[in-house]
């Protein structure tokens, strides 16, 4: 019965957030989850590619890489100018976590 209880109170296992990565690449410093700030929010960003093919990856390379702007003028600082190079697998976990908004 308590078993029951707990399964119905969580019905969608959430995408547990990965703050310690956030916090050393600073992400927060120009997104919020919720709303527009210096960058777009997280929201937007996971409502605008959810149904995009092969956004995963792109935004991946975009993080670790660069690429032109998207939204706007203004393009992502490079990992250099933001908490310092990013691995693969950090950029794996953040834009997963970030699609999952
Ligand atoms: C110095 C400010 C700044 C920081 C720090 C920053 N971002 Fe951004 N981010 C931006 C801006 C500005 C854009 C919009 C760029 C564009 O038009 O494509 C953006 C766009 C994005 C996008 C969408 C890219 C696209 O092509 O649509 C993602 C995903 C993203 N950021 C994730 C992150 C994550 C994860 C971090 C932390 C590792 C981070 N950002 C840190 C400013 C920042």
């Amino acid at each position: 019965m308590v078993g029951l209880l707990v399964t119905a109170s969580n019905p969608a296992p959430a995408q547990t957030e990965p703050a310690a990565l956030i916090d050393s690449h600073r992400c927060m410093f120009c997104h919020t989850t919720d709303s527009p700030f210096l960058a777009p929010s997280f929201q937007q960003i996971a409502e605008r590619y959810r149904k995009v093919p092969n956004a995963r990856l792109m935004l991946e390379n975009k993080l670790r890489l660069g690429g032109k702007a998207h939204w706007g003028d203004t393009a992502m600082p490079l990992p250099a100018d933001r908490g310092g190079p990013i691995t693969p697998e950090d950029t794996h976990t953040l834009i997963v976590w970030v699609l999952s908004q």
